[in-house]
């Protein structure tokens, strides 16, 4: 399972069932996986690089603009709504597959009616003049919409252009860029915010020179803190390509292009660093991990922590609840400390 994306769900095997013996080379599958059954040659879009591990398809990255721009001529395109991500999101998927059929082409979108599906056929419709119910399972419901006469260029455009500006008192003047796609898109998370500023009342002495964001999104916690520390550099790891590409913009935009390091990476794993953060230099990390991650990838992400901390360093990690990270932490070796801030936990791990 990657951030939504499971194969075992009924909805994405309604897809699969209807793609089922077409050239697979006439089919792009917008975040939806490899569909189970799929011969090689269809082309998919990734969102996270833990997509691409084992991936049948020819993947293309989601912030690869100009690949996906160029997109055209497809005779099929499944969308898989990722519901944590919001619907701004799904209606920017339904655009891009919109956009690349060729005349005869269907797009398709498999929606629980729970997550909305009624207002996801009616942008299908808006895009392409009209949609149909062609499968049900589980509560799932299987839309086509066929691309004839009508295609609203005009709306696919706007749909996959927008674009969001967050600004918040916590940050101070950081204006950060935000997109469909990424975690918390329109604003400042609840505890983000809290974690500033938990961190930002305390006086480090020394100063902290080394930096880790560990699952930066767009970078607010790089950025803060490459501002509120100006000696330091900062390394942010981050999976969510969409992302990545964002907390390196809105770095540079704010003046800290040169020591926020963005790293598309899985944090999961080892890591050599860059030239100002390496392994076991880490005074300083601020850590808001995946909320939808399985228990198993958030004691991986934050036992990993140990391996970047210098002695003595300390690792605050942002959490509505705090049992599984505290032990995740503290079967890593780390002495905890829980901290009650804004409704949210904020552990203060040291090695
Ligand atoms: C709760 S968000 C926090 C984002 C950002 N730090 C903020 O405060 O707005 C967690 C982020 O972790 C990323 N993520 C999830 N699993 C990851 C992994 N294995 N490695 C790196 N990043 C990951 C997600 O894409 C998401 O952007």
């Amino acid at each position: 399972v990657t951030e939504g994306l499971s194969v075992d769900d009924p909805g994405l095997h309604l897809l699969a069932r209807e793609l089922e013996g077409v050239d697979p080379t006439r089919v792009l599958l917008v975040h939806c996986g490899d569909l189970p059954g799929l011969r090689r040659g269809a082309t998919r879009l990734v969102l996270d690089i833990r997509e691409e591990t084992g991936a049948v398809a020819r993947t293309i990255r989601a912030d690869d603009r100009a690949a996906v721009a160029r997109l055209a001529g497809f005779a099929h395109a499944a969308v898989w709504p990722r519901a944590h991500l919001g619907k701004d999101f799904t209606f920017a998927c339904l655009a891009t597959g919109a956009r690349a059929l060729a005349p005869g082409g269907a797009l398709y979108c498999s929606v629980r009616k729970a997550k909305g599906a009624e207002s996801i056929a009616d942008e299908m419709a808006a895009l392409l003049g009209s949609v149909e119910t062609i499968g049900r399972d589980s509560g799932y419901r299987l839309l086509r919409s066929v691309r004839g006469d009508v295609f609203d260029a005009t709306l696919a455009a706007e749909r996959e252009a927008l674009r969001y500006e967050i600004r918040d008192d916590a940050l101070g003047d950081i204006v950060l860029h935000s997109a469909p796609g990424v975690f918390s898109r329109r604003g400042l998370d609840d505890g983000t915010r809290a974690l500033v500023q938990h961190v930002g009342a305390r006086h480090d002495d020394p100063v902290p020179t080394a930096i880790l964001d560990l699952c930066a999104g767009i970078g607010p916690l790089a950025i803060w803190a490459a501002r509120r520390f100006t000696g330091a550099h900062v390394l942010a790891v981050e999976s969510n390509v969409l992302a990545a590409s964002l907390a390196r913009d809105n770095a540079r935009a704010c003046g800290v292009g040169d020591r926020v390091h963005v790293e598309l990476g899985d944090g999961r794993l080892a890591h050599t660093g860059v030239e100002h953060v390496r392994p076991s230099t880490v005074e300083l990390a601020l850590v808001n991990p995946p909320t939808h991650a399985d228990k198993a990838d958030l004691v991986a992400l934050l036992a990993g922590l140990k391996t970047w901390m210098a002695p003595g360093g300390s690792a605050f990690v942002v959490v509505s609840r705090a049992g599984v990270a505290t032990q995740g932490l503290t079967q890593a070796g780390a002495r905890v400390e829980e901290h009650r801030a804004d409704g949210y936990t904020i552990l203060h791990a040291r090695w």
